[in-house]
């Protein structure tokens, strides 16, 4: 069965940045929220009005509560650019929900699985979802996330009172433990986090770190999801532009992830670097 998508448009309820550069919104949209998963994107209009920039962005699904979805998003370029500029009230065209989102099957079959989650930067977008639901499930949630400084750490205080636990690294020892959030997470899982051994990894982040992730799970041998970050355009299938390449042949980002299953992933030097 086709999982469901339509360009729908919902309404900008709040738009605020909450750290440097970095800003969360709130649609209302009976539809996103209704059909939405967590690990799934849409694919935005950053304007109604303009041509400029020509594609639609693809931002994660940051939270899913009743008719309304949140956005987290990083100012970047001209697009986001122009999303941060929105204001309350104004309309926002989305076609979505689009892809493949995490599977929590895993973690939810088994009462003691703990899920171990793994955020890049802004990546914490679409984990922020996944947090929720499986703390509202009652799931053990121990949420690892890693920044290069103090100033792009977010959603902490929010992901304790969801329940989650969360551990903080940055690279320059700003906040948290000093080194990479890979690091972190092998030393929780060598010591702490012994009980997650029968567990699931879930991650979102630059491709240098979802690399790393890739290896903490061959090491530890837990099975692992991560997401690939692809420059995308139709964000259906159509273009072929987010091909990934995988032991299993080639793969869409937008289609057929854009979660996949760490195991599978093949990387070039020039991915990895990006
Ligand atoms: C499935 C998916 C989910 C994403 N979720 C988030 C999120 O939750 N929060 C967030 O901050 N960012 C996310 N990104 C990255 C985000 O899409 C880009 O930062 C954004 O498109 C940049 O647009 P821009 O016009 O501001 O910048 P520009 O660099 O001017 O982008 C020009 C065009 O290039 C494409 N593009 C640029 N960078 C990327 C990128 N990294 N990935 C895909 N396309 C890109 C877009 O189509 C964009 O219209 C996601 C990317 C993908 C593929
Ligand atoms: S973005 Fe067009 S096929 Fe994936």
């Amino acid at each position: 069965m086709k999982a469901a998508k339509k360009i729908t448009k919902g309404t900008i309820l709040r738009n605020r940045e909450i750290a440097p550069g970095i800003f969360t919104m709130d649609i209302k949209s009976r539809w996103m929220g209704k059909k939405s998963r967590a690990g799934q994107f849409v694919n935005i209009k950053a304007a109604d009005d303009t041509t400029d920039p020509l594609l639609r962005i693809p931002l994660g699904i940051h939270k899913i509560r009743g008719e309304e979805i949140s956005l987290l998003y990083k100012v970047v370029g001209a697009g986001t650019k122009l999303l941060s500029l929105r204001s309350p009230g104004g309309s926002l065209d989305m076609l979505g929900p689009l892809g493949k989102g995490f599977d929590v099957s895993p973690v939810i079959r088994r009462k003691k699985a703990v899920a171990v989650l793994i955020a890049g930067g802004h990546g914490i977008a679409p984990l922020f979802a996944l947090a929720e639901e499986l703390t509202n499930k009652m799931r053990k949630v121990e949420f690892f996330i890693g920044a290069c400084t103090r100033e792009e750490i977010t959603c902490v205080e929010e992901l304790k009172k969801i329940g989650a636990g969360v551990r903080v690294s940055t690279d320059d020892g700003s906040r948290g433990e000093r080194g990479r959030v890979t690091e972190m997470v092998m030393e929780y899982l060598s010591g702490d986090g012994k009980d997650a051994e029968h567990g699931t990894i879930y991650a979102c982040g630059p491709m240098p770190m979802i690399r790393a992730v890739q290896d903490v799970s061959k090491a530890t041998g837990i099975p692992a999801q991560v997401t690939r970050d692809e420059y995308m355009a139709c964000g259906i299938g159509a273009c072929r532009g987010c091909a990934v390449e995988t032991t299993e042949g080639v793969k869409l980002a937008c289609t057929d992830g854009p979660v996949f299953n760490a195991a599978i992933l093949k990387w070039d030097k020039e991915t990895v670097e990006k």
